[in-house]
């Protein structure tokens, strides 16, 4: 029998995976019981799907994902309730239905600051208080740092909410988060590339401010959207360390272990066109990363992949985008029959 992969890692960190609906059926579900104990969704869980309209909650799919958890005692993170994608454009227009970001007077901006603030209060408040004794760990604020040096000098990545409401909406988020969720779940700021040093400092720094003002965080997300050969290990050894020195946690959220560079160019346009030996080269990664990982599990309460298995990946649109029509990627330890990989192996075997 396959040995199951939830229990392997059971002394050091939960294993999750990135879920939709549709999943929760047939042997995707079959395959999430037996080696997954947490749980996440990849879509239905943002903004735009919960509440598309002001006042409209719709909270019929998230739901399936929660009871789905607690039939199979599992434990549910929660993504996310603030983001600058996948979020409805009424949180940003006045009453007129104007962007609000193009209001220039001074006091009307400050009046549309509260209002937007207001509605983000409520739209935590709704979804925290439903799931309160349902989610983990909560990502409260997904994706505020840019990769680049934005004007602001801090790495504060200008989206409407930054626009609109300088850093407030994250402190908003979190405090709002904090007054209704459980007591014992924890609060995340979660982003990709925390490995890159300079992305990476720009993220410490606004957690330390934030925690010298009392904000409420409890850890950092780290997606983890990599390759075999990027970033380099110490890059994420550092990184969880230094987090883990604010006196936070740490929990790896979206990991997937891409066959290609960035952009995938050169993506192979069906699965069966690729060969072994990526497979092999991937379970070499897979092997290094989860002894990373294991050694560091005192620093890491969970880590989660953004998928079950191969047939079902984000990053497949991106190598058919970036690779012209066609393109298939295979980031992780099942196949896309849901067959145990050589990677799934190599993270079962470790000591
Ligand atoms: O639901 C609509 C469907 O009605 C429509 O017919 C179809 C046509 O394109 O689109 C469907 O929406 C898609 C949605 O996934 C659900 O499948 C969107 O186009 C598509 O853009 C969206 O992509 C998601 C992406 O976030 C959006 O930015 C990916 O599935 C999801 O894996 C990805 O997840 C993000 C994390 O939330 C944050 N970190 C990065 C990660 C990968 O990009």
């Amino acid at each position: 029998d396959v040995p199951e992969l939830d229990e392997r890692y059971e002394e050091s960190f939960a294993i999750g995976a990135a879920v939709e609906p549709y999943q929760l059926e047939g042997e995707s579900a079959e395959v999430l019981k037996r080696h997954y104990n947490s749980i996440v969704a990849e879509n239905v869980m943002k903004p735009i799907n919960i509440q598309p309209e002001e006042g409209v909650f719709n909270f019929e799919e998230a739901d399936k994902i929660v009871e789905f958890a607690k039939e199979n005692d599992m434990e549910v993170r929660f993504h996310t309730l603030v983001w600058h994608n996948q979020v409805p454009d009424w949180f940003f227009l006045d009453k007129e239905g104007n962007p609000m970001v193009d209001e220039t007077d001074p006091k009307q901006r400050e009046k549309n600051k509260r209002i937007v603030l207001k509605r983000l209060e409520k739209h935590i408040k709704e979804i925290v208080k439903r799931y309160k004794d349902d989610i983990d760990s909560w990502d409260v604020v997904n994706e505020a740092i840019d990769d680049g040096n934005p004007a602001n000098g801090k790495g504060l990545r200008e989206t409407v909410w930054y626009q609109l409401t300088g850093t407030d909406y994250i402190k908003v988020a979190f405090e709002t988060a904090d007054r209704f969720a459980a007591k014992d779940a924890k609060l995340y700021i979660n982003d990709y590339n925390t490995e890159v040093e300079s992305k990476r400092d720009h993220l410490y720094n606004l957690v330390k401010e934030l925690l010298a003002e009392g904000v409420p965080i409890d850890g950092v997300g780290h997606q983890a959207h990599i390759q075999i050969g990027w970033p380099s290990l110490q890059q994420i050894e550092d990184s969880i360390n230094l987090f883990a020195s604010l006196g936070l946690d740490n929990q790896i959220t979206e990991l997937d272990v891409s066959l290609y560079g960035w952009p995938p160019d050169n993506a192979y346009p069906t699965y069966d066109a690729i060969p072994d030996s990526e497979f092999e080269r991937q379970a070499v990664r897979y092997d290094q990363l989860f002894e990373l990982y294991e050694g560091l599990d005192d620093k890491i309460s969970s880590v989660t992949f953004w998928g079950i298995a191969d047939n079902h990946t984000w990053l497949d649109d991106r190598a058919a985008h970036y690779s012209g029509g066609e393109g298939k990627d295979a980031p992780f330890v099942f196949d896309v029959d849901y067959n145990t990989k050589p990677a799934f192996w190599a993270i079962i075997d470790e000591e």
